[in-house]
């Protein structure tokens, strides 16, 4: 991992010209596509790792992967209160690594809900868009309520309880034994309580998106877990229909930790989503 600061954030960040097989060169693949993987609530860019190793294999692109403000090893002086300060951060991440050409913004749950204002204020850094088990509606009024309980209580409660309530949804029944299941419920565990809740805050105050979805012109790859019980595969599939020439996959045996449950099949989404992105 690598730090950065930008703002008041320092940013940890994955970057596979730093990563073991890639030792600082760069392939000589042209034009490079970069790939900026962002994380779901409340995790880190270790969620991403073994859908990383699976495309380092290839070094058929660079990619970025940060721990938002406050996950992970990020450390922030304040929280963002809105999803679009988690954009802002990612496109001064962009800026401050000297990162010009656009990218492959690659967003998970949360981090997919980040891409809507990411798109709205920095159109011209995207060259491609994946989309994993994640929405572009606004919550119920219900889901927004869930939310802002957790925001109040959260650092009463600890993290342990969030672990706890969250884990019957992120899994397939197929995987919930598995090991990556402990590995990821840690990673909940481990998150801070003032940054679990500054989200929730965040996400509960999002608006609806599904009217820029039509506005996406850069080649799109919609990815959702076959028993996705979060952002549904009847979900996706209206947000892949909504997108002109956007591409639709159905990852069976997972649940909404499609990254962590089925990393394979989803790098080879993403490789599909590269080579479109390079003849478009
Ligand atoms: C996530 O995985 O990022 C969360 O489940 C998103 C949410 O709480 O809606």
């Amino acid at each position: 991992m690598k730090n950065i600061s930008i703002g008041h954030v320092d940013l940890a960040y994955y970057d596979t010209l730093q990563g073991e097989s890639w030792k600082g060169n760069i392939p000589q693949v042209n034009p490079l596509t970069t790939l900026l993987m962002v994380h779901g609530f409340p995790l880190s860019h270790a969620m991403w790792r073994p859908v990383i190793e699976e495309l380092e294999k290839t070094k058929r692109c660079r990619i970025i992967a940060p721990d938002l403000a406050g996950y992970g090893e990020s450390t922030s002086a304040t929280l963002p209160t809105s999803l679009s300060e988690y954009a802002d951060d990612l496109a001064l991440l962009l800026d401050t690594l000297s990162i010009k050409e656009p990218v492959v913004y690659v967003g998970f749950s949360m981090g997919g809900y980040i891409l809507w204002p990411f798109l709205m204020r920095y159109a011209n850094k995207l060259k491609g868009i994946a989309l994993v088990d994640t929405r572009a509606a606004d919550d119920s009024d219900e889901a927004r309520a869930t939310r802002l309980k957790m925001a109040r209580n959260v650092e009463q409660w600890g993290t342990e309880r969030v672990t706890q309530l969250m884990r019957p949804n992120l899994f397939s029944a197929e995987n919930m034994d598995s090991e990556v299941v402990d590995k990821t419920l840690q990673v909940i565990t481990s998150t801070d309580p003032k940054t679990i809740a500054a989200s929730q805050l965040a996400m509960a105050a999002r608006p609806d998106s599904t009217s820029l979805l039509a506005d996406i012109k850069v080649p799109t790859e919609v990815v959702v877990g076959e028993s996705d019980q979060i952002s549904t595969v009847a979900e996706m599939r209206m947000i892949a229909d909504a997108i002109a020439g956007a591409e639709f996959t159905v990852i069976e045996k997972a649940g909404h930790m499609t990254p962590v449950e089925r990393p394979v099949e989803l790098a080879a989404a993403l490789l599909k989503l590269v080579d479109r992105v390079a003849i478009s």
